[in-house]
């Protein structure tokens, strides 16, 4: 496999909070310790089909297995009921000690993140480096979010000459609806999750129908962390049970991170009905994410960076790099240096620690991006043998014939390449700005002026300059995107909270 990234050790990042899990990737004890959880981890998935985890999709024996393991979910309006019950009291807790049930919940998914890995592995094809990723995150946005939330919720005495006492509180909203996405089944589920109880609401959470196992310890390690059980209920379910709790009138707020349709299917219904508040939407979405690469940028480096960028967790993340684009010049040289980068890609089995692209997520994925590739086959500059057996779409270079022939996601290990001409920088730039997604977008070049176009041209949430396109890391590079890429604000950086809280201002004439 490529090599792995080094996974920092723990830091006391401004003295406040620690910013990392702290698993050493070369440490062979956990990898053996994780690779024999995984053998044991009872859910029945053989790579060949969508994972049976769902009880609506699941097996007949992953099936006793799920019931012999967990609780059966609540219908939907039943867990919107007892959310809203338990809000008054959750919210009315001072934040001190639900910031420290946030922070005792890190140290429970450290502490079982060899039994998380190993669901991150099974249910979600997460490859170990990536699920190792998945503890480090979702423990990061808890102690960021319980860090935050200890400043902004203190109540603010504000100084005026109205001759009163002015006062300005954040408080929880009520129940917020979050609908998370399979392929952060465990980090991003967690930072929407954390980011609205923190702040004082409470939360009924739905999963995506793919990954509910891992969804399902995750709700039950907070509950042991204190969080109470009726502020953070879980219904799973797909798009039906999603529809039927966002359509509840009851709630309070709606954090989704999915695809654009389905964000935008959300925005509209939360306004179809006259007498329902107008509640805040948190979407975060897709994007068409191009990387521009210049004449004097470092060809290895490109090429590592692109192999990452483009196919690991194979390209199944929103960041993802979707759109190449090379300076003419550099062109050939870059993609003759990739094709031979792209012979080294280990595609296979998740569990296996070398493995650098592991399948898709399910079924319907894999033959949507195989039908996509099959009719782009006459563009193909390069593809990669892969297991028969299995959900693998082999990792493929498409070419394009300029920037503005791709305007949609493939979200799948198949990169688009195309070339742009010297002088051409702003102008390639607003070609991409004009796909109106805004996610993420890579520049390599050693030119410190193209850097500044890039600055200030690019509408993206998160820019790279010489370096990957993925693994924001939570209080250091605030993640979320803009236009079709989503709402806003981003997940781990200091406005993401406020958007979950009321604000009440108290005038008391002295
Ligand atoms: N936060 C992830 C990344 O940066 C994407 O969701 O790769």
């Amino acid at each position: 496999g490529t090599r792995h990234p080094s996974i920092p050790l723990p830091v006391d990042l401004f003295g406040q909070w620690r910013n990392s899990a702290g698993i050493d990737l070369n440490d062979r004890a956990i990898l053996a310790e994780t690779a024999a959880a995984i053998a044991a981890t009872p859910i029945a998935n053989d790579g060949t089909d969508a994972v049976h985890a769902d009880p609506r999709r699941a097996s007949g024996k992953a099936k006793r297995k799920l019931a012999a393991t967990t609780t059966p979910d609540l219908a939907v309006h039943e867990a919107v009921t007892r959310a809203q019950a338990a809000y008054a009291a959750w919210d009315r807790r001072p934040v001190e000690e639900r910031a420290a049930i946030v922070e005792r919940y890190a140290d429970l998914l450290e502490e079982h993140r060899t039994e998380l890995m190993a669901l991150c592995v099974k249910e979600a094809f997460k490859t170990i480096p990536d699920a190792i990723g998945e503890i480090r995150e979702a423990a990061d946005f808890c102690r960021y979010y319980a860090h935050q939330a200890r400043g902004l919720l203190a109540p603010m005495t504000l100084p005026g000459p109205t001759g009163e006492r002015n006062e300005l509180r954040l408080e929880g909203r009520g129940t917020w609806a979050t609908v998370a996405p399979w392929n952060f089944p465990l980090a991003i589920f967690t930072g929407q999750n954390i980011a609205a109880l923190v702040t004082g609401n409470t939360v009924v959470a739905k999963p995506a129908p793919q990954t509910p196992m891992i969804a399902r310890r995750a709700v039950e390690l907070a509950h042991e962390a204190g969080v109470p059980r009726d502020a953070f209920i879980l219904v799973t379910g797909g798009a039906d049970v999603g529809a039927e709790l966002i359509a509840d009138v009851r709630i309070a707020g709606v954090a989704f991170t999915g695809s654009t349709a389905t964000a935008k299917r959300i925005a509209h219904s939360l306004l179809v009905d006259e007498d329902r508040a107008i509640i805040p939407l948190i979407a975060e979405t897709g994007g068409v994410n191009a990387m521009i690469v210049d004449s004097t940028a470092l060809p290895e480096q490109v090429v590592f960076d692109v192999l990452t960028s483009a196919f690991r967790s194979a390209g199944q993340r929103c960041s993802a790099l979707r759109l190449l684009l090379l300076q003419e010049e550099v062109a050939d040289t870059i993609l003759e240096m990739l094709r031979g980068a792209m012979e080294l890609l280990v595609v296979g089995d998740p569990g296996d620690p070398a493995t650098d692209v592991p399948p898709v997520i399910d079924r319907d994925a894999y033959e949507r991006l195989m039908a996509y590739r099959a009719s782009v086959q006459g563009s193909w500059l390069k593809t990669v043998p892969v297991p028969d057996e299995g959900l693998f779409v082999p990792p493929t270079l498409v070419g394009i014939d300029s920037v503005d022939d791709l305007n949609r996601e493939w979200f799948g290990p198949i990169l688009h390449v195309a070339r742009w001409q010297a002088g051409t920088l702003e102008a390639t730039i607003e070609r991409v700005n004009a796909k109106r997604f805004g996610l993420t977008m890579g520049l390599h070049s050693r030119i410190a002026r193209s850097a500044e176009i890039a600055e200030t041209r690019a509408r993206v949430g998160n820019l790279y300059v010489n370096r990957s396109m993925i693994g924001a890391v939570v209080g250091s590079q605030p993640f979320g995107g803009e236009g079709l890429s989503g709402t806003g604000p981003k997940a781990g950086g200091p406005h993401y909270l406020p958007r979950f809280c009321a604000e009440r201002a108290v005038s008391i004439d002295t």
